[in-house]
């Protein structure tokens, strides 16, 4: 619910870690950048910074009591006030309270109280970070759809260095911001296209190949590219539900998408293929089902044309054209060689082995490989978050002028 003068409502949570000192510049930050910023400290966090100093830089004073004489129920009117919660540092201890669904105190109750989407930047000691009861209460926060800002690699407390560092303060101000829908609406007027999912080759009409993808990573994109103002056609494998306002059209093989997205790329700005298109498909896929006692059939098989190669040989001027790339060793080594190959303006590579990232997950960590020698690389975030960063390589790809002279 924004406030009266149309700015988001963000409760900044912060919890007892000596990184709660950068919740400050946090707090700062989201002011800043135009929202009713409501800090919420824990008793251990007021031990590390004071809430004067929070009141100072915030839209209003800093709370830490549960029972407030001036306001009875505080929990509940922040809970619902809230278009967003941040907690920034979470420590471990707040995150078993908030998994488990405790509420005893005034950060954890507003945590319970409110229907908003949620933001997590964990901070901790290494070795907390890597225990396993840390690792799945992490894992169910992120189930049940909290946003989580890893935390990254450097100097801990006490001259220490590992993982668990705060993540910056302007990168969960960004993710704060992305989850607030407060990003331009930089691609307002462009078309986008983009394929999701795995392709299913028929061997029979009861049996097909396929693979592992699950098409979440571009439906992301499809939903990103929607919101950033895109007009988006959603090429599909999945029956993943489709966000408001992109047109879906349904796929089973590679041949159907290849003619789809072929049809569709003739007039896009951008084109992304984050399909995982089968690369061979039975021949012959018989018309009635294989039978079990006729023995084992030999499946012969023929390779799918490449859709990506064959879009950026035919794409028009000033189109940009993203690929994809699952790897799972020599990463960059590999992804650099398919960039070369494909010809893609981008290249998108996940490392599939590596945890939660790829395949089926919510979550992805990518490298962003470019035609002009360049990669950027996207730690572990919400495939939608990843879909951010990926848009964003993308804009910088996107010249107007010469857009508006294909036209
Ligand atoms: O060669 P590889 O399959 O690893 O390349 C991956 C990229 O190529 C992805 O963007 C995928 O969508 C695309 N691709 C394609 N047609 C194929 C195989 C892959 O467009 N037959």
């Amino acid at each position: 619910m924004a406030t009266p003068d149309g700015r988001p409502f963000v409760v900044l949570g912060v919890s007892g870690g000596i990184a709660a000192y950068k919740a400050v510049e946090l707090c700062r930050r989201l002011v800043d950048a135009g929202c009713h910023v409501a800090p919420v400290l824990t008793e251990h966090a007021t031990r590390f910074v004071g809430e004067l100093t929070f009141s100072a830089l915030a839209s209003e004073p800093a709370q830490t009591e549960l029972y407030d004489a001036a306001a009875v129920i505080p929990h509940t009117r922040l809970g619902q006030s809230a278009d967003l919660v941040i907690v920034a540092p979470a420590t471990a201890h707040l995150l078993a309270r908030y998994a488990a669904g405790m509420a005893d105190d005034l950060l954890t109750a507003t945590l319970l109280a409110t229907r908003a989407p949620v933001l997590v930047a964990p901070a901790m000691h290494t070795e907390m970070w890597e225990q396993p009861s840390v690792v799945d209460n992490l894992a169910l926060l992120r189930r049940r759809g909290v946003e989580i800002v890893e935390p990254a690699v450097g100097r801990l407390a006490g001259g220490d260095e590992g993982a668990g560092r705060l993540a910056d303060p302007a990168t969960i101000a960004e993710a704060a911001l992305d989850l607030l829908g407060r990003r331009p609406a930089d691609l307002a007027g462009r078309r986008v296209v983009i394929s999701a999912g795995g392709t299913r080759e028929p061997i029979d009409p009861v049996r097909f190949l396929t693979n592992r993808s699950s098409g979440k990573q571009g439906h992301a994109l499809a939903a990103a590219a929607a919101d950033r103002g895109a007009s988006v056609v959603l090429v599909t494998t999945s029956a993943l539900p489709a966000h408001a306002g992109v047109r879906t059209i349904s796929v089973e093989t590679a041949a159907q998408m290849h003619e789809a997205m072929t049809e569709a790329a003739q007039d896009a700005d951008v084109v992304i293929m984050a399909a995982a298109v089968a690369d061979f498909r039975p021949r012959d896929p018989e018309s009635t089902k294989v039978k079990r006692e006729l023995g084992a059939p030999e499946i012969i098989l023929e390779p799918t044309p490449d859709i990506l190669v064959d879009l950026v040989e035919r794409r028009p001027a000033g189109q940009v054209v993203v690929g994809f790339a699952a790897e799972t060793d020599h990463v960059l080594e590999h992804a650099a060689a398919k960039l070369e190959r494909k010809g893609c303006d981008l290249l998108v590579v996940n490392d599939v082995s590596a945890p939660l990232v790829g395949f089926d997950h919510d979550t992805n960590a990518v490298h962003i490989l470019s035609q002009d020698g360049t990669t950027v690389s996207v730690d572990l975030a919400s495939k939608r978050a990843v879909a951010d960063r990926i848009l964003d390589r993308v804009m910088d790809h996107l010249n107007p002028s010469a857009e508006k002279d294909s036209r």
